[in-house]
């Protein structure tokens, strides 16, 4: 397996229908889904459906989907994002004078990209939520693990706490920090439906998003543990989130970076 198509959505499916859960898997690019299900699935549960998340169309199509072939989820999980990387890789050299900070920052993110950031990383997971909430609720009437009540889990980023400067992505953090919010204020949204929310901060793992930036420099300076996330640890999260260990647990943040958020100037 190429380790750069693995991504952390496919982590948590993978764990999930490995370990007997029905999984639709959602994204853009319906070939890229296909391979993941072809090479990830064990019980043949593994299912694609092309979806645009920053669609409502699409959103709509994809509950309609789901519930007239199952009538109720358990889990729903918001893993879609995007991180545009600046045009020139100057992020972490010091700069000469406020000139050449200001190129900087404009070369960080065109406005566009900036926008289309929050769109996905933060408006989408709102809407998603919103969209599937019915399949939710009905998760708690049929199906499911006795004592286990539904579930939101968002996938935000620990960039969502950093607040050092080599943080070059200012649209991404602050994207991921109204995530972070957004998952824990949902938990209270939907207390009353006995819908959990929870949110789980990933530090770096090797994905199509990581790729470019990767590095054995960047991993054995950049992570206390020297290693990037593996399967384990991301699967091994969400199963503990979505199985009867974790039914307890709601409106909580979940850090799995093998240290690195201790390394920066954080909120944490
Ligand atoms: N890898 C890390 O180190 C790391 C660290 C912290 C947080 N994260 C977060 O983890 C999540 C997964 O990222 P990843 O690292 O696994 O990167 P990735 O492999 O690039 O995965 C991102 C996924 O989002 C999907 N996506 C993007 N826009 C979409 C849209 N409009 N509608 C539907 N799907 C969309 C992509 O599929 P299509 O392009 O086919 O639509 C892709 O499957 C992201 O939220 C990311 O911010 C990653």
């Amino acid at each position: 397996m190429e380790i750069w198509s693995i991504g952390i959505g496919r982590m948590i499916a993978t764990a999930l229908e490995n370990n007997g859960a029905t999984v639709y898997i959602v994204g853009r690019r319906l070939e890229v889904l296909e391979t993941a299900a072809k090479e990830s699935n064990k019980f043949g549960k593994l299912i694609p459906l092309q979806g645009d998340v920053t669609s409502k169309d699409s959103l709509l199509s994809l509950v309609e989907t789901l519930g007239s072939r199952h009538g109720y989820i358990n889990l729903l999980v918001n893993n879609s994002g995007v991180m545009f990387a600046p045009q020139s890789r100057h992020s972490l050299e010091p700069v000469k004078d406020i000139k050449e900070l200001q190129a900087r920052l404009w070369d960080y993110s065109t406005p566009e990209q900036f926008a289309k950031t929050f769109e996905v990383n933060c408006t989408a997971v709102y809407f998603t939520t919103v969209a599937f909430l019915e399949l939710l609720d009905a998760g708690n009437h049929k199906g499911g693990i006795h004592g286990v009540t539904s579930q939101v889990i968002t996938v935000s980023s620990i960039a969502g706490m950093r607040r050092d400067s080599q943080m070059f992505s200012a649209a991404y953090s602050m994207s991921k920090a109204a995530v972070t919010h957004l998952g824990k204020l949902l938990a209270n949204i939907l207390k009353d439906q006995k819908i959990r929310s929870n949110i789980i901060a990933p530090g770096l793992y090797p994905s199509e998003m990581t790729a470019e930036m990767w590095s054995e420099e960047l991993v054995q300076k950049g992570v206390p543990l020297q290693r990037g996330g593996e399967i384990q640890d991301m699967g091994g999260l969400a199963l503990f989130l979505a199985s009867r260990a974790g039914a307890y647990v709601n409106g909580t943040l979940h850090i799995s970076d093998g240290g690195r958020l201790g390394l920066f100037s954080s909120t944490y």
